[in-house]
């Protein structure tokens, strides 16, 4: 693995490579324990560089066979080849001139799953964002785009399948059994985006006609026996490729697009060109072994990964600084692409849900960087929350300040402008500058700036005047290595609801620029004064989380309550309850911490019950509606000297209270809800069934005995509903003998299939209290369990570091104790899974002083071996200091 040097990489350091690569041809010898990679780079000296300049190749971990520059194999004493680069001192003096390298490989035993690595005995690579220098000396860095001519050559038996980038140009068989494939692709593409896949798998194809009239034919290759199982990917594929051709105008450039799913695999999927390749959890899905998350979740990644072929592909990333430029951009892509197909307000309310469940606490803890950041250590470490769903964030408040004509105009420019090239966050804002006349000088510390700004609000009705002020202040707190921030250009969406539930026209506005429904902030203070306002109106502000902000809002719980019911925003409607539940599960927390009982307000539970039975309101939002915050949601908003048991007992205490004063509509509810007809993954569907297992839940919390969920875990006839009834029972009926029957006739049923077994691990991973560290530690030593295997580490390490509280934040440490053993175990074969792990630790500072004293040991064992990974050693000294 790659050790740690504490060399910092920063932006300002960025310089042109002396030499560029315009092509490379690569020969792949794949063998049962060895490979044998044969890379012929054309190089070619820049224009203003001089003659003789050193050439210095990137590697990692190789073993040099030999070296031959212009064909003659290279002396010794010509060149300087260590694991981790390559040096030639003096190069051939002519501007261009051939380096042929032969490196070996050794993929089974490639643990990090960076570069080439084996996954259930299939060939596979992961080249972003520095594993192709794991394959063969190069410089490996996303402004260096080549043409590549691949050709792969193995046993026909083990591997029938042999597949790269671009499109296939020759195939054919050799002597013994061997056979070779050539594959060519003719757009100039960064190390990053290069893939091999070569073994033993099935295939589901099907052909895609472009708007102008190209046929490409598609194809999904996973593990024998699941080819249905890839329907739904397929399906998704298709709807992906014809909307971003309606909706971007952008159309697939190649014959071919194949898809490849492993079972081995550090994150979801990976965008190489033509030949995508995924984590099998995010391809295979049927009604009997996935929940209706697992098929939104593949059609979003599938959308995703397709997305990326112009954003990212066809125009890269000038250096890593820049990751945002693609992933923010083509998360936003996908956002749009699943709001087109389901529901767009539900689909906004869970993407603003997983931002404060996973941006926020980066952005407010140790680990908070800008979405541009300037500098890093260790770029694995940096595809982040931030990046990804902040960057994406900010391109949406692009679209909100632009309006949805300049937006595309803009979009369209940099598209235009920077094809074929690897671009700056400077060149897509130019776009959009260029494309709108607008200034986004100030809009843009939203890329350079970290930390979550937030946003104060205060607003006086004075019916006299017939004015409405509305009081706006902005502040960003501190973050790491940035004390003195900038102010920002924040859009907040708002309206003014009347009595009537409508939005009220004002007649006048002073204070601020308002356009379209939006107010601009800009300064630190604005005093907003509406005029010719007849009543007294209920302000509904940041409608449609138009920015990634803390609102702290003087609001009363009446006024609240009347927006939960009334605004015209659907996703404005939904935080309105949602505060008002916070505000209640706060007032409970602290009760129960000074040793009294916490109560609830009827009100509260009048209007959660009103919700539920407002056949208005499709399923699917009133199941967001009536999920109660979570503990970590619960943590984030208390922000400090939290204990974890506090905040379990005042959220039982809240779903009960809302249970006993909504019996009956709940259960009748549930009734009507029950499924008939066959099953169908579609938005609507999901979305009944979402409810009912909410209300299951609820109604659950109420009942002493777990008739209910033993009942549905017994009649499902999909996986939503059985994998809903089981954490039921795990959860609310820990030990009883329905449960104990219900995860045994799971293991018994799905034993045999990873995916499925790993919703067995996150159940039990997540059984609230003590009692969890124990379980854990047992199921690390379960038949199907495997450290090796990222999916399996994250269902039961990393979904009890992160969403067991009270289980991993014991006070006696035992929890951390288990987290520190099991990461720095995986460490040693797979680094980049081991630091990812390791982020679970990143609020330590928010605990009360005994947790936080044991979170600091953790932290201080994890960072005690000396010969620790560039990967965890980043994470665990950022977070501790
Ligand atoms: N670029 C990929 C995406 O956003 C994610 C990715 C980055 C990745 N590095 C990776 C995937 C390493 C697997 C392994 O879709
Ligand atoms: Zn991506």
């Amino acid at each position: 693995m790659r050790k740690d040097t504490g060399r910092i990489f920063r932006i300002e350091d960025y310089r042109p490579c002396d030499y560029t690569v315009p092509a490379i041809e690569l020969a792949f010898t794949l063998g049962a324990d060895e490979t044998l990679v044969t890379a012929q780079l054309t190089l070619e000296r820049r224009e203003d560089v001089p003659e003789g300049a050193p050439l210095v190749l990137d590697g990692d971990e190789l073993a040099l066979v030999d070296l031959a520059i212009d064909g003659k194999t290279a002396a010794p004493g010509a060149y300087e080849a260590g694991p981790q680069g390559l040096t030639i001192a003096r190069p051939p003096s002519a501007r261009r001139f051939r380096l042929t390298i032969r490196t070996r490989l050794d993929p089974a035993r490639n643990g990090t799953l960076m570069g080439l690595f084996r996954s259930s005995g299939v060939w596979c690579t992961q080249c972003e964002p520095e594993g192709f220098r794991r394959i063969t000396y190069f410089p490996d860095r996303p402004d260096i785009l080549s043409v590549y001519t691949v050709r792969i050559e193995a046993d026909r038996d083990a591997a029938p399948l042999l597949l790269s980038n671009g499109n296939p140009v020759e195939r054919g068989d050799l002597e013994g059994g061997r056979h070779y494939a050539v594959w060519h692709d003719p757009f100039p593409k960064p190390s990053y985006l290069f893939a091999l896949v070569a073994g033993d798998l099935a295939v589901v194809t099907d052909s895609f006609v472009t708007a102008s009239g190209r046929e490409v034919a598609l194809a999904i290759h996973v593990e024998h026996g699941k080819e249905a199982r890839a329907a739904y990917a397929m399906d998704a594929l298709k709807r992906s490729m014809r909307w971003d051709e309606e909706v971007f105008g952008l159309e697939y450039d190649l014959d071919v697009f194949n898809i490849v799913a492993v079972s081995d695999f550090n994150m979801g999927a990976m965008e190489n060109k033509g030949l995508n390749i995924f984590n099998d959890k995010y391809v295979l899905a049927d009604e009997r072994t996935a929940t209706d998350a697992d098929f939104a979740n593949i059609e979003a990644i599938i959308a995703h990964e397709y997305f990326h072929n112009w954003t990212g592909n066809r125009i890269t990333c000038r250096d890593w600084f820049q990751l945002c430029l693609k992933e923010g951009l083509t998360v936003f892509r996908d956002h749009e692409f699943s709001a087109d197909m389901r529901s767009r307000p539900v689909k906004r309310i869970a993407e603003v849900r997983t931002l404060r469940a996973h941006q926020f606490p980066e952005d407010q803890g140790p680990l908070a960087h800008p979405v541009r950041p300037r500098r890093y250590r260790e770029i694995n470490n940096f595809y982040t929350a931030t990046v990804y769903e902040k960057g994406s964030e900010v391109v949406r408040m692009i679209r909100t300040i632009l309006g949805p004509d300049d937006f595309r105009r803009g979009l369209k420019l940099y598209l235009e402008r920077h094809d074929g090239e690897a671009a700056t966050i400077e060149d897509f804002i130019r776009a959009f500058e260029d494309a709108s006349g607008r200034d986004l000088e100030q809009f843009a510390l939203w890329y350079h700036q970290a930390g979550t700004p937030n946003i104060a609000a205060t607003s006086t009705y004075d019916a006299a005047a017939g004015a409405f002020t509305v009081e706006i202040e902005q502040s960003v707190p501190p973050t790491p290595s940035e004390s003195r921030k900038r102010l920002m250009h924040i859009p907040l969406a708002f309206g003014l609801v009347g009595p009537d539930g409508r939005d009220i026209e004002p007649a006048s506005v002073e204070g601020a620029t308002v356009e379209n429904g939006v107010i601009h902030v800009r300064k630190r203070r604005h005093t907003v004064r509406f005029g010719g306002i007849e009543e007294r109106p209920v302000l509904s502000l940041n409608r449609g989380f138009s920015a990634p902000v803390t609102l702290a809002m003087e609001q009363s719980g009446p006024d609240l309550a009347f927006l939960a019911r009334n605004d015209g925003d659907l996703v404005a409607r939904w935080q309105a309850l949602n505060t008002l539940f916070t505000e209640a599960l706060i007032r409970g927390y602290h009760a129960i911490r000074a040793q009294k009982a916490a109560s609830f307000d009827d009100g509260l539970i009048a209007t959660a019950g009103a919700i539920a039975a407002d056949e208005t309101l499709e399923p699917a939002y009133r199941a967001l509606a009536l999920t109660v915050p979570a503990e970590t949601d619960i943590a984030r908003e208390i922000g400090a000297d939290i204990n974890p048991d506090a905040i379990l007992a005042a959220r039982e205490g809240l779903v009960a209270a809302l249970a006993a004063g909504n019996a009956g509509i709940f259960a009748d509810l549930y009734g009507r809800l029950a499924d008939s007809g066959p099953f169908s993954p579609d938005a609507r569907s999901a979305g009944r069934r979402a409810l009912r297992n909410v209300l299951l839940d609820h109604l659950s919390a109420g009942a002493a005995a777990p008739e209910r969920a033993a009942a549905q875990f017994a009649d499902a006839t999909n996986m939503t509903d059985k994998a809903a009834a089981m954490t039921v029972l795990a959860h609310r009926f820990p030990g009883h003998g329905e449960t104990v029957e219900a995860l045994r006739a799971f293991e018994a049923r799905h034993g045999d299939d990873p995916l499925v077994m790993d919703k067995w691990y996150q159940t039990q991973a997540t059984v609230p209290g003590a009692s969890a560290v124990a379980m854990v530690e047992a199921l690390t030593r379960h038949r199907g369990f495997s450290l090796s295997n990222p999916n399996r580490v994250r269902a039961l390490i990393g979904t009890f570091s992160t969403m067991n509280q009270t289980g991993f934040h014991r006070p006696d440490g035992a929890g951390y104790r288990l987290f520190v053993k099991t990461v720095l175990d995986i460490e040693k074969r797979n680094p980049q899974l081991a630091a990812r792990l390791a982020t679970a630790l990143r609020s330590w500072r928010s605990l009360e002083p005994e947790r936080q004293e044991a979170a600091r040991e953790a932290l201080t064992a994890l960072a005690a071996p000396p010969d620790l990974s560039s990967d965890l050693r980043d994470i665990v000294e950022r977070t501790l200091a």
